[in-house]
């Protein structure tokens, strides 16, 4: 049966597909897909997906728009192929930020990304830590939003001890994904919360809300993109009086100055998934990458079988 199963993979993240592929134990989907002279995006399958279940390994992180598109047309060719279901895999949904109108005259873009897979022709989506659980919402068909908190919680568990463990949000927004974490491990709960005072001249004033002197603090985030946030979550825990501070955090979009930040910053290690891959450019000593791959795979092979997908995270 597993015969009918077809791993694809675009060119966001080969690496992944490849570990993903190797796990579910079918090889990856031959393909090609690359772009014309005139920058055009272009696929072609060269296996035979008629009647078969097609998940399509893509994040669509850096360069967003090019693995976007890439993504729609591989999908557009496995509906024109006459795949009987088609699953997007996408693990770091990229835009997933712009997820309301809080301005005049902005764009939903989350909302629009999620139009246009479900157009294109996916069934499904798969996706970890999605920027807001409200993004399942904007989709009209079946969304398997999975966490990388069992990852997390195995590495804390197993490298750093729960002795004198305190979980930190770095922002109001990351409470519920905090509180999580500090659930499992049975560890206390703090939140780094920022206001702007004045009228004229705003400034940010952090306070922290909850016990960190003394403390090892661990930060859990889903995106560390410029690592402003992070990072300065990190100096005000220190300043607080903690004993050291890790960052968790799920999607290392990590753009320039990040890495220059994470190096200079008070934090002792970041430990990042591999829902996008890592350049070497933007590797440190201070960088643990752990993988989403046994997770994604487990997941496929659930959805393919028709078993739980959300006893995974019980
Ligand atoms: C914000 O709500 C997100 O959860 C992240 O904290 C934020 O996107 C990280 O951005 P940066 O690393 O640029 O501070």
């Amino acid at each position: 049966m597993q015969d009918s199963l077809v791993v694809l993979s675009g060119n966001a993240h080969p690496e992944l597909a490849k570990k993903i592929s190797e796990k579910i134990g079918v090889p990856l989907g031959e393909m090609e897909v690359f772009k014309f002279a005139d920058d055009e995006s272009f696929c072609k399958i060269n296996v035979n997906i008629r009647k078969r279940d097609v998940f399509i390994i893509q994040p669509t992180c850096r360069p967003v728009n090019d693995n976007l598109m890439e993504l729609l047309i591989i999908i557009d060719a496995c509906k024109r192929a006459s795949a009987r279901s088609i699953t997007a895999v996408v693990p770091y949904y990229g835009y997933s930020r712009t997820d309301k109108k809080d301005q005049p005259r902005v764009p939903i873009t989350a909302k629009l990304v999620a139009d246009l897979l479900t157009v294109a022709g996916a069934n499904r989506l798969i996706s970890i830590d999605l920027h807001a659980e409200a993004i399942q919402g904007f989709f009209n068909i079946p969304v398997d939003h999975l966490y990388a908190l069992p990852i997390f919680i195995h590495y804390i568990k197993e490298e750093l001890g729960i002795e004198d463990l305190v979980i930190v949000s770095p922002d109001a927004g990351g409470v519920a994904r905090a509180r999580a974490h500090a659930k499992r491990l049975g560890a206390e709960l703090a939140i780094v919360d920022k206001r702007r005072v004045g009228n004229l001249d705003e400034t940010e004033v952090y306070n922290v809300i909850g016990d960190v002197k003394g403390k090892r603090c661990v930060l859990i985030d889903d995106i560390i993109d410029t690592a402003g946030s992070i990072t300065k979550a990190g100096e005000v825990l220190k300043e607080k009086g903690a004993k050291e501070v890790r960052a968790m955090v799920t999607h290392p979009v990590l753009s320039p100055p990040a890495v220059e930040r994470i190096e200079q910053s008070p934090l002792e290690e970041v430990v990042v998934t591999d829902t996008i891959p890592l350049p070497p450019e933007k590797y440190s000593k201070k960088i643990t990458v752990l993988t989403v791959s046994e997770l994604l795979a487990e997941t496929i092979k659930r959805i393919f079988y028709g078993e739980s997908v959300s006893s995974l995270f019980v």
